[in-house]
């Protein structure tokens, strides 16, 4: 198939039929499958899938630049944590040097490691010592437990992409694994995934030459997998995708539009400067999921999606979302926290301590649902 933006766009499965597969799948597959396997037959059990960081796409194959989105990884390296200590397994399917659960906490830049430490000197003849300094101990116990516990345990596991080409083909083998789960398999897709990509046939193989003068670039859409995960890979799992705006005017709408388009149970919706103090829940009134192709043709009663995702059109049809009362919004707030006398945003609490706390109870609900 011809891969050129002039062409028709990617579909998911042109997608994989042309695009290879990075070095390492089948391994990072077996290990995931393995993880899924061992966590299921233990009953009652329940998995969830982080994906966190941002994807990269390389312009050069032997690369030396590439496209990134934005994401440090804090969203999922944090939620991570949470979801451990509510008993899930975890896998964390993350970008390669993106923040991780636990050490995210002695980050190099926010709170570097050595800092942390103090020289006991040597007392007659024995080496130097070195101990963690007093009055960071009680910060980094907890922590420490908590990792020991999910090491011991083996309810952590970690795997990392690189570029949007990993991302998508580790989504789609991780999902294989975890279709098995049924209702007990959570999806929390909070990876700042690339919308555009150069297919590999487009991409130079060795480092682009500044001689040429200027550099234009033509990408074809990444293809939304978003929509073959809940339609067709795990149709039982919950899952829950993250909408990231920088004008709060378009979130909920946006939000809406994915809910319908995909069919999926939740859409965490977040705006880039205020996502660390507010997000907002964006959610059908009933439990129930759409049937099979109908995410688009509820709302309208057409097969034209009433907001397109970034790529397809920048027009908005808000008003046929905004009139329905099938949707409902809840809002989550560090400052209404502190309000009601809790710590608020400048305390100890992280908006992923809510938001996992609210995920909790709805993904029991939807596994209540199915008994
Ligand atoms: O890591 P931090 O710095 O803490 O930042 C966290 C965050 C802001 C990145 C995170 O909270 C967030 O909003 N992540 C999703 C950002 C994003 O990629 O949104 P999107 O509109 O491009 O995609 C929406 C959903 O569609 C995502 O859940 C994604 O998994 C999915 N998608 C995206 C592209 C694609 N080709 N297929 C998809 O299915």
């Amino acid at each position: 198939m011809s891969a050129s933006s002039s062409s028709q766009p990617f579909s998911t499965e042109s997608y994989f039929q042309t695009q290879r597969p990075p070095a390492g799948l089948k391994e990072k597959s077996e290990k995931m499958h393995q993880f899924v396997e061992k966590w299921k037959a233990v009953n009652g059990k329940k998995v969830v899938l982080v994906t966190s960081g941002g994807t990269t796409v390389p312009l050069e194959s032997n690369t030396v630049r590439f496209l990134d989105n934005f994401s440090a990884g804090t969203r999922g390296a944090t939620s991570a944590e949470y979801f451990l200590s509510q008993g899930y397994a975890v896998i964390f399917l993350h970008r390669l040097h993106s923040l991780r659960p636990f050490s995210r906490h002695y980050s190099h830049s926010l709170n570097p490691f050595l800092d942390l430490l103090s020289i006991v000197p040597s007392s007659s003849g024995s080496s130097s010592s070195i101990v963690v300094s007093p009055d960071h101990t009680k910060s980094l116990l907890p922590i420490l437990q908590a990792y020991h516990e999910a090491q011991s345990s083996g309810s952590l596991l970690s795997v990392e992409f690189q570029t949007v080409n990993d991302y998508l083909w580790l989504l789609k083998a991780v999902t294989a694994s975890m279709a098995s789960l049924g209702r007990r398999g959570m999806f929390y897709l909070a990876a700042a995934v690339s919308d555009f990509f150069l297919p590999e046939e487009r991409v130079a193989e060795h480092k682009i030459q500044s001689l040429q003068g200027t550099l234009s670039l033509e990408m074809d859409q990444v293809p939304k997998v978003l929509k073959p995960l809940v339609q067709e890979w795990t149709p039982e799992g919950y899952i829950v995708s993250f909408k990231l705006e920088t004008d709060t005017q378009l979130l909920i709408p946006k939000s809406r539009a994915a809910l319908s388009r995909y069919g999926h149970q939740l859409v965490i919706g977040n705006e880039l400067h205020r996502r660390k103090y507010e997000v907002v829940f964006v959610e059908r009134n009933s439990m129930s999921k759409p049937e099979k192709g109908t995410g688009d043709d509820r709302i309208k009663g057409t097969a034209t999606p009433p907001i397109m995702e970034s790529g397809e059109s920048e027009k908005l049809d808000v008003a046929g979302l905004e009139q329905k009362e099938e949707y409902k919004e809840t809002w989550l707030r560090l400052d209404d926290l502190k309000d009601e006398g809790g710590k608020g945003r400048d305390g100890e609490v992280e908006i992923e301590e809510l938001i996992i706390k609210e995920l909790l109870d709805r993904h029991q609900r939807w596994i209540d649902a199915r008994e």
